[in-house]
């Protein structure tokens, strides 16, 4: 029986950011080989500009790599005929870390939800799109009737977080690509998007790649856990290894730099831990 490519993949993806006068050219991704199976968690770790914006930004399709490729379900991003492409835009969705930089702030909330709704066919009316909007905000904890009518200044950052996984949990994706989402929100909350973003692979099958400065959570998430460093995947492999055993000094140092005492094995994913609403 052959095998099923993977749900989505980057293959040998290298990105080179052109320096300018008298500056040098950064190469952003070398090389760069990640995969996402369907229905996983794979965190992304590494230092401040190691790549991971610019692996994200690649594997959402809104750039190109310079060599390798983008793949989704075994077919180039970059060679995709429009039928194809706009199941690809429906189907993997984004969460970035500024979720005030992805909405409009001269229309009120409730657009950003009824517009997409509509176009990739979700909803027949606006009223039906609207319906559509409340059932997914109370799935991330938001009340529809506090949050629709309001402009995105309006809400909390935590709120207009959330606002964006519902968003993208709306369009019923089949993979979400979350670029440090939890890292601009207070830890109570990071800990309920965080078990949404787990619940929604668990329960949904939704495939995560999440990308994180924060190994702690990384462990408490993943299924996998990639470790980039200047432009390369320096380890790779099943979060217990990785983070509990890590061979590359790299990762070594990463760990090693987590505060005591060993957050690792507390949190809200320890059977010992307050649940926070897991059950
Ligand atoms: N548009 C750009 N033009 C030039 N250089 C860029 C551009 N975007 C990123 N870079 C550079 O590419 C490298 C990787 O950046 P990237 O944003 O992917 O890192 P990162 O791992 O996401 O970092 P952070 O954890 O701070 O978000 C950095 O050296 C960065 O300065
Ligand atoms: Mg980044």
């Amino acid at each position: 029986m052959p095998h099923d490519p993977p749900l989505l993949e980057a293959h040998a993806a290298s990105v080179t950011f052109r320096g300018g006068i008298g500056r040098p050219d950064v190469h952003a991704l070398r090389q760069v080989s990640v995969t996402l199976p369907a229905a996983s968690i794979v965190a992304v770790v590494g230092e401040s500009g190691s790549g991971k914006t610019t692996l994200t930004r690649l594997l959402l399709g809104l750039d190109h790599p310079g060599s390798g490729q983008i793949r989704y379900a075994g077919t180039d991003v970059a060679a995709m005929a429009p039928p194809a492409r706009t199941a690809f835009r429906r189907e993997v969705q984004a969460v970035f870390q500024d979720p005030f930089a992805a909405f409009n702030p001269f229309y009120r909330v409730d657009r950003a939800l009824v517009l997409p709704a509509r176009r990739f066919g979700l909803a027949a009316t606006d009223r039906a799109a609207r319906a559509l909007a409340a059932d997914c905000l109370a799935k991330v904890g938001l009340r529809p009737a506090d949050t629709l009518g309001r402009f995105p200044h309006q809400l909390s950052g935590g709120q207009r977080q959330r606002l964006m996984v519902a968003r993208a949990i709306m369009l019923r994706p089949r993979a979400i690509v979350a670029d440090e989402p939890v890292s601009m929100v207070d830890a109570s909350l990071r800990a309920t998007i965080l078990e949404t973003l787990y619940r929604l692979c668990v329960d949904d099958g939704i495939a995560i790649l999440y990308v994180t400065h924060d190994l702690t959570t990384a462990y408490q998430v993943a299924d996998r856990v990639v470790v980039m460093r200047s432009g390369q995947v320096v380890e790779e492999g099943a979060a217990e290894a990785v983070i509990g055993n890590p061979s590359h000094p790299y990762t070594r140092a990463l760990v090693a730099a987590v505060p005591p005492p060993d957050p690792l094995r507390t949190g809200w994913l320890d059977a010992d831990a307050p649940t926070m609403g897991l059950a």
